[in-house]
């Protein structure tokens, strides 16, 4: 999607008359944020977007409140993190407002930075119970539940929500004045509706609904912006103060820095070439053994090498020999032969294609 040149120039423009991104006490480096994805947006992909540079904050991936309460090693992973990972948002999806509070308590003293609750997650196993993006279907609920995780804690606590249930109750502008007045410190607002799933466009005028909503509180978009020119649009046409990627992070890890540089001089240099991400993903691999010991690494990688060797037009067979890796060695060897191919395409000092990341597609029921 290409954008004119003066709508940069005059984005660019409003962003320098802004003041730092602030939610509540904590100031942020950048207005560029990570969005959670859940199996992806773990504490090794986030040290490597954040060593890369420009991430203002960068959130877990959704994190079952119950499951934080009852100290599962898996729940507890989930929220690990390192001082080169902050500041960091833990996000928490329930619907008991005392097992949420509870919750937001635990993580205050574990000296997380903020809160983020989950009001958008479409799936039916979260859904279903109340939680997720089913909080947008009931009002009274849903305010008392937010107002007492923001009473609970000193934390800034955001939300982050869809547009509504679906086209009929596009309740996301009602929500986010509301939350304002208990508390909540911004909103991210992904441009869909539940019904829709991540199929159609994000719709920018709901968007900006939602920032004309609330008085002073920043609203961050999101969805589907994987270059400069996406997230020009998303702040030209909804006048939001932040944006967040998710998808677009993980096809390209350098997109922060890119905003920064895009933001800061207008000249954003290129992402990384394949020998650039070959680096990242041995680094990421090693951050992973860190975490999880070497056994559980090599099965626990493979979702996010799968999206690397993509990124890097690694030929199939090469994908599938990593892939198919047991032990160190394999792993290892097959890295090299990786490196020595290249990519099917292009040079491998130069700049990549743009890469799509596939979502769930058929009835959300499904998922
Ligand atoms: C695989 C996957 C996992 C996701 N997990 C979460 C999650 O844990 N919490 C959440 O609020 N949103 C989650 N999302 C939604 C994203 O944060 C984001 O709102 C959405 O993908 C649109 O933004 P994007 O186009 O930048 O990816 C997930 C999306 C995907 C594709």
């Amino acid at each position: 999607m290409s954008v004119f040149p003066e709508v940069h120039a005059a984005v660019r423009d409003r962003l320098a008359q802004l003041p730092p991104l602030q939610f509540g006490s904590l100031t942020l480096k950048s207005r560029y944020l990570l969005s959670p994805l859940a199996g992806y947006t773990n504490l090794p992909f986030r040290r490597i977007v954040r060593e890369l540079g420009g991430v203002g904050l960068a959130t877990t991936d959704l994190v079952n409140a119950r499951g934080l309460l009852d100290g599962g090693p898996k729940t507890l992973q989930l929220v690990e993190s390192c001082s080169q990972d902050r500041p960091f948002a833990v996000q928490i999806f329930g619907s008991d407002p005392i097992v949420m509070r509870d919750a937001a308590q635990l993580l205050q003293g574990r000296g997380v930075d903020s809160i983020d609750i989950n009001m958008g997650c479409p799936v039916n196993r979260i859904t279903k119970v109340g939680a997720g993006a089913s909080l947008m279907c009931q009002v009274d609920r849903t305010l008392e539940l937010v107002r007492t995780v923001v009473e609970a804690v000193s934390l800034p606590v955001t939300v982050k929500m869809r547009l509504g249930w679906d086209s009929a109750n596009l309740t996301a502008p009602r929500f986010a004045r509301e939350f304002e007045q208990v508390g909540v410190a911004a909103v991210a607002i992904h441009g869909r509706t539940r019904e829709q799933g991540f199929s159609g466009l994000v719709d920018r005028t709901g968007i900006r609904q939602v920032v004309e909503a609330v008085e002073k509180i920043p609203v961050v978009g999101n969805g589907d912006i994987r270059t400069i020119a996406d997230g020009a649009r998303m702040f030209a046409e909804t006048g939001c103060q932040a944006i967040s990627m998710g998808r677009g992070a993980l096809a390209n890890p350098w997109l922060f820095r890119q905003f920064v540089e895009w933001e800061t001089t207008g000249a954003p240099e290129s992402a990384g070439s394949f020998d650039d991400r070959l680096v990242l993903l041995r680094r990421q691999f090693d951050y992973v053994v860190e975490q999880r010991g070497l056994e559980r690494a090599i099965s626990s990688f493979r979702k996010m090498a799968h999206w690397y060797l993509k990124a890097m037009l690694v030929p199939a067979s090469l994908r599938n020999q990593l892939q198919s890796a047991k032990t160190r060695a394999e792993f290892d060897e097959s890295l090299v032969e990786i490196a020595a191919h290249g990519p099917s395409r292009g040079s491998r000092t130069g700049e990549l294609p743009d890469l799509y990341i596939p979502v769930p597609s058929g009835p959300n029921e499904l998922w």
